[in-house]
């Protein structure tokens, strides 16, 4: 279950409220429940029982550093996609020698990072990729960890943006030229064939895509066991959270307040779908969770600048813009809205929720029906803790929100907000404009 409930007439956090967290470091801010990552991480572990698993948490989902060190302290590993990704590991005091490189691009100087730290595995995408991870590892004089990401052309039933285990998106090599990749990779001097991997989408919402692409690649993943030794099998993220009602149900799944036998994708019913095909294997199962683990965690605080009613249609205008949180803007997602301070006795309000950057899709919902609330009020989008901070940027020179991390009745920045200072301290004007 996530840990945001209205104790009387307000919203909290695990034991903290929020109006005071806003009161004290402002809005457009971020506010983390510690309690309800470590249930997450606890449900999904708890799920595959039977299962030699080593989860990775997927931290392009959430990155900041304080993040990352309560899932080392909870025994996660991570799955990581940059350098700079995996300098975050190493900053947070994390453990890179449990850690997957993944990513479609790797630059030669992050493999370098990477063999030097020493991953745990990469990802491979392609063939030239063997090449180039090989060449890097040669250069070192060591052997570089591989699988290589299969793609087996399953529908994962997704938003067009996130689905990625289509034939023709850009991720992996199709199942049909797999063998033929893994004969070229045992070549190779410098490379180590660990494992193999496969990730279908984000966000899915039921099973049967996972089970169908399990049951394409488990048996190759015997096969390569038997041929070369492999120790692993990543089964990839993309477990989908509930993001109508995500408040109003207190589960961290939608579909937990579903009657049992109905619930297309939990943990549960993940866990016992995929437990029987994996088992008879013998691999080291990873995965790679990353909304699951803290979407359901986290919410962004925001605080009414105006309301400003118009022929026909209200808008309600808020700090908070599509450059704290772009996933309504870029993806069309649904985030739940709701007040700090709940007051039944107000009207209800139908308003687009809109921020104050200079373009319309700066658009958080439309029609959205809220209590009335009005200049000066604070009010939360839900579910916000994943790709949520860590897909926002500095449009129109907005700085990045604040991040708090609550912890029982305890609750600490670890994030300041972006100083005018910080945001243009890399920027300077040339001598010829001088
Ligand atoms: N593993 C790989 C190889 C991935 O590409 C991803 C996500 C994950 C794991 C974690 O997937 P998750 O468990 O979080 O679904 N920005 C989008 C989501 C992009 C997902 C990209 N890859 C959004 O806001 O919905």
């Amino acid at each position: 279950m996530h840990h945001f409930r209205y104790t009387g007439p307000n919203l909290q956090c695990e034991s903290v409220d929020l109006a005071e967290v806003a009161r004290l470091y402002g809005t457009p801010t971020y506010v983390y429940s510690a309690a309800t990552m470590a249930d997450n991480y606890a449900r999904l572990a708890g799920s595959l029982t039977g299962l030699d698993v080593q989860l990775c948490y997927a931290m392009k989902a959430n990155s900041n550093l304080a993040v990352l060190r309560h899932f080392a302290n909870l025994g996660a590993a991570f799955d990581l996609v940059s350098g700079g990704e995996l300098r975050r590991v190493i900053a947070a005091g994390a453990d890179v020698k449990r850690s997957v490189f993944a990513g479609v691009g790797k630059t030669e100087g992050e493999i370098k990072l990477a063999l030097e730290n020493g991953i745990f595995s990469f990802h491979v995408e392609s063939e030239p990729e063997l090449a180039r991870i090989n060449h890097v590892a040669g250069q070192l004089g060591v052997k570089a960890p591989i699988a290589i990401r299969i793609n087996p052309d399953v529908d994962a039933h997704t938003h067009a943006k996130i689905t990625t285990g289509k034939s023709d998106n850009k991720f992996g090599i199709p199942l049909k030229y797999a063998a033929a990749a893994y004969e070229a990779a045992a070549k190779y001097p410098y490379l180590a064939l660990k494992g193999v991997q496969m990730h279908i989408g984000s966000q899915l919402t039921e099973v049967g895509p996972f089970v169908e692409a399990v049951g394409k690649v488990a048996p190759f993943a015997a096969e390569l066991k038997a041929k070369f030794g492999i120790s692993y099998f990543s089964i990839g993220g993309g477990i989908g959270i509930v993001y109508r009602e995500a408040l109003a149900s207190g589960a961290q799944t939608w579909w937990d307040t579903q009657p049992e036998g109905t619930r297309p994708l939990t943990p549960e019913v993940y866990g016992a779908a995929l437990v029987p095909r994996l088992k008879g294997l013998g691999l080291k199962i990873l995965l790679e969770p990353g909304r699951f683990m803290v979407g359901n965690a986290g919410v962004l605080l925001s605080r009414v600048e105006h309301l400003k009613r118009g022929a026909g249609k209200n808008f309600l205008i808020v700090d908070a813009a599509m450059n704290d949180l772009v996933r309504p803007a870029m993806y069309e997602s649904y985030h739940e809205i709701v007040p700090l301070h709940r007051d039944s006795s107000r009207r209800a309000l139908v308003a687009d929720v809109v921020g104050p950057i200079c373009e319309s899709g700066d658009c958080f919902a439309k029609d959205r029906q809220l209590q009335e609330v009005g200049e000066g009020e604070l009010i939360a989008f839900m579910s916000a803790g994943a790709y949520g901070y860590a897909m926002s940027s500095r449009y129109n020179t907005r700085g990045m929100a604040a991040e708090v991390l609550v912890k029982d009745s305890a609750f600490e920045l670890i994030n300041g907000r972006e100083t005018f200072e910080q945001m243009t301290g890399g920027e300077k004007i040339p001598a010829f404009l001088k």
